[in-house]
């Protein structure tokens, strides 16, 4: 991969770049449009599938985590993607006697909260992860999506503060019609835990309602309980986290105006869910 980016670098061709897990959904394919415009008709779109083990917990779904690849490698080629980029374990992380894995990338400011606190070994392995890919395909741009807001701000803060010569852009989310937000893991929700996903998303326009009606902002405090009650109503639903902060530091609000970013985690039966919007 690196060899080959290293070529169309030397050639000045101009490379976009799609990180995912695979199982690819609408959400993903925006993303790969947007690093074809990016990228221009000359330029390379390069997507990888890679479902990296070092950023799930130990108790999460890493072996159960879904894959398609040959339904994934259709997806790319009618989305016109120039190298569908598949590493495997060995590759990324060797092992062995004297031989192991041993260097990783921490964002230390970011990656504490809201997703940090609830799996704190997460964005390790997503910045290393991420960190290894851009070395690997040496992109101008690389796209991510605002579905993953604290890791689109976690990777922007990576590049910016070790120099990664690299764009990233954030992509708008893609919801389902009735709004559930696209995501891999949305396969998990069968029977009636599909409807009870729309939790997360009602939530979010009960509280942008609400903070819309209001002349002036309101304690987290009571939108937090108002965001409980909501997800208590659905019987196989659980609220892990909700969080009210400033978009671009993360840094949380006590009180809650238009403008203001909400992220939230549900679980909805066994299935963890996210999602996000500005107010
Ligand atoms: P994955 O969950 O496969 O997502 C790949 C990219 O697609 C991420 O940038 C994510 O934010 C974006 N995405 C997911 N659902 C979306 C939606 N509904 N609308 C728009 N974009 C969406 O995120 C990861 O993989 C991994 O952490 C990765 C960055 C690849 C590192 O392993």
């Amino acid at each position: 991969m690196q060899r080959l980016a290293r070529g169309w670098q030397r050639a000045g061709v101009r490379v976009g770049f799609v990180p995912t897990m695979g199982y690819l959904h609408a959400g993903h394919l925006s993303l790969v449009r947007r690093a074809r415009r990016i990228a221009g008709r000359e330029g390379r779109v390069v997507v990888s599938i890679y479902v990296n083990p070092t950023q799930f917990g130990p108790t999460e779904d890493l072996s159960r985590y879904p894959r398609d690849l040959a339904r994934d490698s259709s997806l790319c080629r009618e989305a016109g993607v120039d190298v569908l980029f598949v590493p495997d374990d060995k590759q990324m992380y060797p092992c062995g006697e004297g031989a192991g894995f041993s260097t990783y990338v921490v964002e230390e400011e970011l990656a504490g909260r809201m997703e940090g606190e609830s799996r704190p070994t997460h964005f390790r392995g997503v910045t290393t992860v991420v960190a290894k890919l851009l070395n690997m395909v040496l992109p101008d741009t690389a796209v991510f999506g605002a579905k993953d807001w604290q890791q689109a701000a976690i990777v922007q803060r990576m590049v910016r503060d070790l120099n990664f010569p690299v764009r990233i852009e954030v992509a708008a989310t893609w919801r389902e019609s009735d709004g559930l937000a696209m995501s891999s893991r949305n396969k998990y929700l069968t029977g009636d835990l599909r409807r009870q996903a729309l939790v997360l998303w009602h939530s979010i326009q009960a509280v942008r309602a609400q903070v819309s009606r209001s002349q002036k902002p309101l304690p987290a405090a009571r939108l937090k309980a108002r965001v409980k009650a909501l997800v208590a109503l659905e019987p196989e639903a659980r609220l892990d986290y909700v969080e009210f902060f400033e978009p671009k530091t993360l840094v949380p609000m006590a009180r809650v105006g238009r403008g203001a970013h909400m992220a939230l985690a549900v679980y909805i039966g066994t299935t963890r869910l996210i999602d996000n919007a500005r107010l």
